[in-house]
Parts: structure tokens; sequence; C-alpha cells
């Protein structure tokens, strides 16, 4: 990082509130393609240097406080990619799965997948596990890792579950559908960011993210480090969340 951002960094370090820390940020990693594209690379190639980038951005969220977070790395819509590529990400999530699994227990995170396991190689099911169990005591941040992830996806295997275990029309509320999630425990997203200048949501944490304060930055993903997390979450902290209400009342 050159001088001046790191002099920004500490700036923003400083003005940070840990009062009005989004619990929970969801992370739309985007732009990967296009990064590469910009350099003659391949679109692997881009992917690569996205990967790369998961580490620094976890571990620095882990540090300054943050307690929850999801990372859009596949959608049930990405099997619909050139089967090379989406043997690429498969291989780059299964080896970041490896790779990360000792330095993040060191740094206290908890691990978990999120979609739909049942599509997905049981190799990478079977790591994803181990990770799991060996950090479910940790105290820090959890790494919510989605992969074959559909906001749609996840309300619809939600209502399976929920008739399948014979509940009555009368029974269903917002709380009995959030029981039936992926991650039960897991808070509604505070804060939902997305990288290379994309505005929408494609299909990510469609119940959670129900209130999240969207934050959209031009960055492609490969160039998203500490800086560009500190603004998002600058700039959550300096908006009005109201939940319906009037400023009067909060
Ligand atoms: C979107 O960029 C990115 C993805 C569909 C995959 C995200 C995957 C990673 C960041 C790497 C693997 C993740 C982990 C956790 C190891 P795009 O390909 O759509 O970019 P483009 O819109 O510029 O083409």
């Amino acid at each position: 990082m050159d001088t001046n951002r790191e002099k920004l960094k500490n700036e923003l370090l400083d003005r940070l509130d840990q009062e009005n820390m989004p619990a929970h940020i969801g992370i739309i990693m985007d732009g990967n393609g296009r990064w590469a594209k910009s350099r003659g690379k391949t679109r692997i190639h881009g992917h690569q240097e996205g990967a790369r980038r998961v580490k620094g951005v976890v571990r620095f969220a882990n540090d300054i406080g943050v307690r929850h977070i999801s990372l859009y790395a596949f959608s049930v819509e990405n099997w619909a990619r050139p089967s090379f590529e989406v043997s690429a990400l498969m291989r780059l999530i299964r080896a970041y799965i490896i790779r990360e699994r000792n330095a993040l227990h060191a740094e206290g995170v908890k691990f978990r997948l999120l979609g739909r396991m049942e599509e997905l190689a049981p190799e990478i099911i079977k790591q994803a596990n181990i990770s799991t169990e060996l950090m479910k005591n940790n105290p820090g941040l959890s790494l919510n890792l989605c992969i074959n992830y559909g906001g749609r996806a996840e309300i619809v295997d939600a209502v399976k579950k929920i008739i399948a275990a014979g509940h009555k029309p009368q029974d269903i509320s917002e709380e009995l559908i959030s029981s039936y999630l992926y991650c039960p425990e897991l808070p509604d997203v505070d804060l939902m960011i997305r990288t290379s200048g994309e505005m929408r949501t494609s299909n990510f944490h469609l119940w959670r993210g129900a209130y999240a304060e969207l934050y959209f930055t031009p960055v492609l993903w490969p160039d998203f480090d500490e800086l560009e997390l500190l603004k998002a979450i600058e700039t959550y902290q300096n908006r009005e969340r109201r939940f319906g209400k009037i400023s009067e009342q909060l």
C-alpha cells in the first residue's frame, strides 16, 4: 500500500466507531474477469488473484471486530459458466479451505459453508467439515463461505424443511423461517458490499439482507483491500438506519 493510502487507512482506523460496527458484512466479490482482461490475462488468473485477496480482508475484518463475514464465492447460477471456469473456481475454493485452515484457526476465526451442500463435490464438503469442526469453539469472526448459494434457493430449502417438519400455516412467522435458513444462528446482514461497479445484489442473502445497507464500489475485487473495507464501514457508520421508523424516534 502506498504512503497516501496507508495514511488514509490510519485516519479511517482512528475514526472507526467500535460501538457501531456492522456485525455481519456480506461481500459480492465481483470483477475478477475484468481485472484480468485489462491486464491481458485469462479469467482464471483473475480468480486466482481474487482468491489471494480473501485472506487479508478476512484477517483485517477479524482484527477490527467484525463478527460475521459472508463471501459470495460461487452462486447457484455460476454453474452456467464454461465448465473449465467452474472447475477452476472449485479448485481455488478447495485449495483456499485447505491452505488457510491453520492460519484462520490461529487467528480465532470460525468457518462454515453456506449453500446447497448436496450438489457440491464430496471432497469440498469433507474439507469444509474439517475446518468447521476444528474452529467451532473459536471466539473470533465467523467466516461464511457461500458456495452453490442462492438467496431464493435458501428460502425454498427452508420452506421444504418447514413442511417436512410438519408445521401448520398458523405456525409460519418470520422467526420460524429464519430458524430454517442454512445457518440459523447467523444474524441479519448489516452491510452488503459489491465490488466492480455493478449495482445489484444478485440473489445474495435475500432474507437476511432485507435491511442491509448497500455499498457499491467501482474497485474490482482483486484490488479490494483493508482501506477499501474501512471506506465501506465508514459509509455504513454515517448512514441512519431507521428500520421503518422516523429519525426522531431513534
Ligand atoms: C465474480 O467475478 C466472481 C466470482 C463469480 C467468483 C468469486 C471467486 C473468488 C473471489 C475466488 C475464489 C474464492 C475463494 C474464497 C477462494 P466475475 O468473474 O464475474 O468478474 P467479471 O464480472 O469482471 O467477469
